[in-house]
């Protein structure tokens, strides 16, 4: 298949923070950048981001990054990579002032210093105090950051495919990563976007489960792009569940709720956190307070006439801190829970937020590839920062406001290892002639039309099939009932066909090409969650309800072919201090 082509230095998938921040240091640099996305850039995901990002800048209460850098280990149950974690935690504060200077309008203090709030499993003194770490722009700090840094890009002269879809990655024999096949969404015209880097920050998959906090475009692209390239994903047994969804339809009611004074009640009226983490409370880490709301709901003290959530109290905060503080919040809630929290609590239950697994990365943004013989390698030309990468910041279980400096952090780094690449690699390699076959053979399958299954209905029994088989508790004959069942799903979508309309709008191509990806990340998940015979942050086993670090203290890897899991070390030594080694966790 032709197809027309279009040449730059690098090219990002993905408008959300970590793409943009990237795009923004390379276009800087006066290097030729494609940013594709598939929204316009300011309706990436990063644009909900509610409550906040960490760091240590002490404008409340004393701070440090060593503090932050130990919750972060904690809260990752020790499977975080401590090289990475130190990196992330030691240059917050600078990456926040940098947002500071490009125009991010953070709510203040009366000092006049940045707002800062405290959120959940974060602490002074190595676990003794409760940290007031993460910075804010009332409740919409994603959507600050997101506009910012698309503003910053338009004057760098970043490039923009605004409504292009990115099929899959071109590579040579070498393995060299060169460019996208990508198709312009409006006219269904596909495009060849050849680079000497390609940066996959394409954003996570909770799209896969059936509620979600994620908007409808979070369907693991990048992820399928990878598997479809014979790289394997890590971790992903690892989804974070947030606490505190609208119960039934998942919209986020920000932790900042309970940073600002909110907490939890079940159906007796109790005030149960306490009872789970004496010490934390509502403030426990995420995998510890939605464990605790399901076992409120299982031991039959849930509100409501199914009795099937529980409540987030806020009235007692009073007009003025919902008002100044948690503005969205509040909308959400009356548009969405038809509460006004003013008045009267929130239904909330825990619902499907974050990955914490994806595709393997070193701390420069480089996509590695284990090699059993020797150490790991990178994907020449082939980088990935964000949700969807594994670098591993976030181990067993992210903390909150962390995932706004991971994409920060580490688009910063990805883009000066780039930069550094590109000095080396001055020179375009040569695309192979069959490099588009795999993308171009994708896009043909799903031009065809007639009778055959629904797509829209495959998706929905998919993300049924991860609800019910991998919840926030798992065992193993549900787990491999869920493989089955999504593997037979898998082939139904081969039978698929999109409607038999006289004109193909090409947002059912999209859907059908969104729904491949989505499925092999549940595969992916599912399968990893079946490979993990442990409990570890947010992956809850009850047939295996221990931590088990004698076998388990390890990442996992899964390869698309025959569905094969493999096993990589955890970097336990950081860079300067000494390692934080595995303790019991306690909030
Ligand atoms: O609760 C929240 O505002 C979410 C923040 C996060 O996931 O980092």
């Amino acid at each position: 298949m032709s197809m027309p082509r279009r040449t730059f230095d690098v090219v990002v998938v993905g408008a959300g923070g970590g793409g943009l921040r990237a795009a923004l240091q390379l276009a800087s640099a006066d290097l030729r950048v494609a940013v594709v996305s598939k929204v316009f850039p300011t309706r990436s995901h990063t644009v909900a981001a509610q409550g906040g990002i960490n760091a240590a800048l002490g404008n409340v209460t004393p701070d440090n990054w060593q503090w932050h850098m130990y919750d972060t280990i904690k809260g990752s149950d020790y499977l975080g990579d401590q090289d990475a974690i130190e990196y992330m935690c030691r240059t917050a504060a600078q990456l926040v002032y940098e947002l500071e200077h490009y125009g991010v309008p953070f709510s203040r203090l009366d000092s006049g210093k940045i707002y800062q709030r405290p959120f959940g499993g974060q602490s002074t003194e190595y676990g003794k105090g409760q940290a007031v770490r993460t910075c804010a722009a009332a409740d919409r700090t994603g959507h600050a950051l997101l506009h910012t840094l698309y503003q910053q890009n338009l004057k760098a002269h970043t490039h923009f495919f605004d409504e292009y879809f990115a099929v899959d990655l071109i590579r040579d024999e070498a393995g060299y990563c060169l460019g996208v096949v990508a198709l312009d969404i409006e006219s269904g015209e596909p495009l060849l976007i050849e680079a000497r880097a390609t940066l996959l920050a394409t954003g996570g998959a909770a799209r896969i489960f059936r509620t979600s906090t994620n908007s409808h475009i979070n369907t693991g692209d990048g992820l399928g792009m990878v598997l479809r390239a014979g790289i394997p994903l890590q971790d992903m047994e690892f989804f974070q569940f947030h606490p505190t969804g609208i119960a039934g339809i998942g919209n986020l009611i920000s932790e900042a709720a309970r940073g600002e004074g909110g907490y939890l009640i079940n159906g007796q009226g109790e005030r149960f956190m306490p009872r789970y983490a004496p010490h934390a409370g509502d403030l426990a880490s995420r995998d510890v307070v939605s464990r605790a709301i399901i076992e409120e709901v299982r031991a039959g003290r849930g509100c409501g006439p199914q009795a099937d959530h529980v409540l987030l109290k806020l009235d007692h905060l009073g007009d003025a801190i919902l008002q100044q503080k948690l503005p969205a919040i509040r909308e959400l809630s009356i548009r969405f829970a038809h509460v006004d929290p003013a008045q009267a609590p929130i239904p909330v239950f825990p619902t499907a937020h974050y990955m914490m697994g994806g595709i393997p990365t070193n701390r420069h943004g480089q996509v590695v590839v284990p090699d059993h013989f020797g150490p790991e390698e990178p994907v020449p030309g082939l980088y990935a920062v964000g949700e969807g990468a594994c670098v591993s910041v976030h181990g067993a279980n992210r903390l909150g406001g962390n995932s706004l400096l991971d994409i920060l952090v580490f688009g910063k780094a990805a883009s000066e290892h780039i930069l550094e690449y590109l000095r080396e690699n001055p020179f375009p390699r040569p695309l192979p002639p069959t490099a588009a076959d795999l993308p171009a053979s994708r896009l043909a399958r799903w031009s065809q039309k007639g009778d055959g299954e629904r797509v829209a209905d495959i998706q929905s029994d998919m993300q049924r099939i991860m609800e019910q088989h991998c919840g926030v508790f798992r065992e193993a004959e549900s787990l491999e009932q869920g493989v089955t069942l999504l593997r037979e799903q898998q082939e139904r979508l081969q039978h698929a066909r999109l409607r038999d309309h006289s004109k193909i709008f090409n947002t059912a191509r999209i859907q059908a090409l969104e729904l491949e990806n989505m499925m092999e990340t549940a595969l992916a998940t599912m399968a990893s969650a079946r490979y993990r015979t442990e409990s570890r942050g947010a992956h809850s086993r009850v047939d295996y309800p221990q931590r088990d670090d004698d076998n388990w203290l390890k990442h996992s890897l899964y390869f698309r072919e025959g569905m094969r899991m493999d096993s990589k070390p955890v970097r336990l030594k950081p860079l300067t201090v000494e390692t934080f080694m595995p303790q019991v966790r306690r909030y």
